[in-house]
């Protein structure tokens, strides 16, 4: 739909917003009313560079036609059936993505949260039906974030943010350590513990990759103890940190990782893989979905997972981050660090720059990108993005930045 199929103009739809929606967004000042790869169109038709993608979704470039097509295919099909039938796109997916990624075994899910509740889920029973019933504890990173439901929320490890603060108590059986510090994680085992969580790459914490020494620690750590690794790669996954999972980018394998974003090339898809031995705690009946494993998602999915893998986009999400950060540093003034995995992407901003006000000032350029707090400006571009993209990006954000100098 498109504000002239309906005869009301951008402020009325606003107002509607305002009026019925409760908001917990601060939006871009655009009715968002078509994109195509590299770009977001507004009201008049007017591009916008997208470094935002949606916050790292639309890897192959938004409405990529293999994934349309796909869509369009499954929607005339057929559209839900809950998981009673089986289902081709299910299966295809499954297969290739458990054989991409060396993983045995794989749950749909809807988003990114709940990804990470079913990870949390299968490992605490993993832990109490295999060990006894206080071992369920979790230890994820202080500064991670995981998503907005219970679970996910207590793993998150941010309890003066606003996506933990009014809340009441968190749920029980997570602990917090310090991020890139083996050290505070092996302290912070205890008898109880089933499992450290971390994401590979800190994303809402500000951009902040792992230490390989730390990640490699981390696998070696849960293998002494007989506990598990679970990645979160919510954010990471699906070739964003220049390997189809960031975790190959350490060589190491999680026993539980989380997916979604990127995954479904627009429509709303996650998962857990596991390994079969831990997946086993998974019975018939004890986790499920409704819209899990939807087919139109999973057909959409299948199309985007093959478009990263044949186009070789976590190849190219590596070449242009490179060269993202070779640029940034030498053109971006004002920067205290250009950091980053791949096309995920962190410009921290000496003190005196906000990062809010860069982002407005960028937007006002037409290009879109997204801060984190008031120090971070994140870009996560569809990648598919070229040399031209970032001299365009990497021009406009040095002009923002010069003039709140
Ligand atoms: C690492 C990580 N985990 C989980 C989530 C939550 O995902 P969703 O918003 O799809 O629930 C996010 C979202 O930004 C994320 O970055």
């Amino acid at each position: 739909m498109r504000l002239q199929d309906t005869g009301l103009t951008k402020e009325e739809i606003k107002a509607k917003v305002d009026t019925y929606m409760i908001e917990t967004y601060e939006r871009f000042d655009m009715v968002a009313e078509r994109a195509r790869g590299m770009y977001v169109y507004d009201e008049q038709g007017t591009p916008y560079l997208d470094f935002y993608a949606g916050i790292a979704v639309n890897s192959a470039g938004s409405c990529n036609d293999k994934v349309v097509l796909a869509v369009i295919d499954q929607v005339m099909d057929i559209m839900q059936t809950f998981n009673y039938p089986y289902t081709v796109p299910q299966a295809l997916l499954a297969e290739k993505i458990c054989t991409t990624i060396g993983m045995d075994k794989i749950f749909y899910q809807n988003s990114g949260t709940e990804a990470n509740e079913a990870m949390i889920k299968l490992a605490r029973k993993y832990g109490v039906e295999t060990y006894g019933p206080h071992k369920f504890e979790i230890i994820s990173a202080k500064m991670s974030f995981h998503g907005r439901t219970f679970g996910a929320m207590s793993a998150t490890g941010q309890p003066d943010n606003a996506c933990q603060v009014g809340f009441g108590d968190m749920t029980p059986g997570f602990k917090y350590a310090t991020y890139n510090d083996l050290r505070s994680f092996e302290e912070a085992i205890t008898e109880n513990t089933i499992g450290i969580m971390v994401e590979p790459v800190q994303g809402e914490g500000g951009v902040h990759p792992a230490k390989p020494e730390f990640l490699k620690g981390l696998r070696k750590l849960c293998d002494d103890k007989g506990i598990l690794l679970l990645i979160d790669e919510v954010q990471t996954g699906w070739c964003r940190t220049g390997a189809v999972m960031s975790y190959m980018n350490y060589g190491i394998k999680p026993d539980i990782v989380s997916m979604a974003k990127a995954m479904g090339g627009g429509m709303p898809i996650a998962a857990i893989c596991a390994t079969k031995k831990v997946a086993k705690a998974f019975t018939m009946g004890s986790h499920g979905s409704t819209f899990g494993g939807h087919p139109v998602c999973c057909a959409a999915a299948f199309a985007e997972v093959n478009e990263l893998l044949d186009r070789d986009l976590a190849g190219n999400a590596k070449k242009m981050g490179a060269y993202f950060l070779e640029q940034a540093r030498e053109k971006i003034p004002a920067l205290k660090e250009a950091r980053g995995q791949g096309c995920m992407l962190g410009l921290e901003f000496e003190e005196g720059i906000n990062s809010v006000d860069v982002k407005h000032k960028c937007f006002d350029k037409k290009l879109l990108t997204t801060a984190i707090g008031t120090q971070v400006l994140r870009l996560v571009p569809p990648l598919i993005l070229q040399k031209e993209h970032v001299d365009e990006a990497i021009r406009i954000i040095a002009e923002a930045v010069k003039e709140l100098m």
